[in-house]
């Protein structure tokens, strides 16, 4: 018996069924796999941090399917609907001023004033959020603290039995979380380094965005907890090369290594393989070590998750 399911009409409709009625479902999008559970069900959102075993002050990103979806609860103006039009659906959140008073979205922000949204470029995503007709909440489908699933599979290792049902869309294409920007200010604020590139967002507003420095260990910045992304082991970055006893992760013309992120030295193709050869890594046992990695585009986004899978407290 295994809760992961392949993609088809029945699945999908069964899917949207659970998620209606309170239970949990991961799926894929086009970062990595959420864990899905309806906005408006607290008990259903608390079911999410519990499985995860995730810090209760952390928000959650709220995927939705439709751009005027955002109306009925976040406060919308014309940049937003412009960053939306342009962007969506794609690999970036916007943190918004909250207008809806309901209650039962607490949990999901986390008692914050914000509401944290984006729409996924994925047609299962997609798919299963209309069928459910409410937008779906979803942090990566994985314990808190450990590497975000990129496949199916990597979901049940992380989460087993605690998901009601894993929907199998195969290998996420762009391997990292989405990019996330706070426009509740004047002046936009870059939160979380990922899929968007930050220069494509610069160069579409024809302006520069702030890049946050909040404490990485404030609550107040949670995308930002230092230790988010773990490995068990050991691991050093902007390795030059392998030292005795590492499992070496290379980039780019490196060939002393046990795997490349990508030979050729594309940062795209780096992107979507990170997490599931940090998971390899991980498996093997010995310390890891990885090559730099290039500070441009999607390079940005890694160098986020690796700094924090290195760090150590
Ligand atoms: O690509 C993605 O964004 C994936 C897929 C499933 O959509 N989701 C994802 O969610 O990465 P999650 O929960 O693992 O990461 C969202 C991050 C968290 O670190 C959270 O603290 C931060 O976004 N966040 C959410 N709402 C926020 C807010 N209002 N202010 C500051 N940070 C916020
Ligand atoms: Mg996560």
């Amino acid at each position: 018996m295994t809760n992961i399911f392949k993609i088809n009409d029945e699945n999908i409709l069964k899917a949207a069924d659970v998620i209606k009625n309170g239970g949990l479902v991961a799926f894929p999008t086009e970062t990595v796999y959420g864990l899905g559970a309806n906005v408006y069900d607290t008990k259903a959102v608390a079911s999410i941090y519990e499985a995860k075993g995730r810090p209760s002050f952390n928000p959650l990103i709220s995927h939705i399917a439709e751009i005027d979806f955002l109306k009925t609860y976040a406060a919308v103006d014309e940049r937003v609907l412009a960053l939306a039009k342009h962007f969506w659906p794609g690999p970036l959140t916007f943190v918004l001023n909250r207008i809806d008073e309901n209650p039962a979205l607490d949990l999901a922000c986390a008692g914050l004033k914000t509401v944290t949204v984006r729409m996924p470029n994925h047609a299962v995503a997609l798919e299963l959020i209309k069928k459910s007709g409410v937008p779906i909440v979803a942090p990566s489908a994985n314990k808190s603290q450990t590497i975000s699933p990129t496949t199916a599979e990597h979901v049940f290792e992380s989460l087993g039995e605690k998901v009601d049902m894993i929907l199998d869309g195969g290998q996420c294409k762009v391997g990292v979380e989405s990019t996330i920007i706070d426009l509740t200010c004047k002046n936009i604020v870059l939160l979380r380094a990922g899929g968007t590139a930050l220069e494509d967002l610069e160069n579409f507003l024809g302006e520069k965005i702030i890049i946050s420095n909040g404490n990485p260990d404030m609550p107040s910045s949670p995308g930002q907890l230092l230790k988010h992304y773990a490995p068990l082991h050991d691991f050093r970055i902007n390795a030059l090369k392998r030292e005795e006893n590492e499992f070496f992760i290379g980039f780019g013309e490196i060939k002393d290594c046990d795997l490349n992120l990508s030979p050729k030295g594309d940062l795209c193709e780096a992107a979507s393989n990170l997490f599931a050869f940090m998971r390899l890594a991980d498996a093997d046992g010995r310390k890891i070590a990885m090559s730099p990695i290039p500070l441009e585009g999607l390079g940005l986004a890694i160098n986020d998750r690796i700094r924090r899978a290195a760090y150590r407290k």
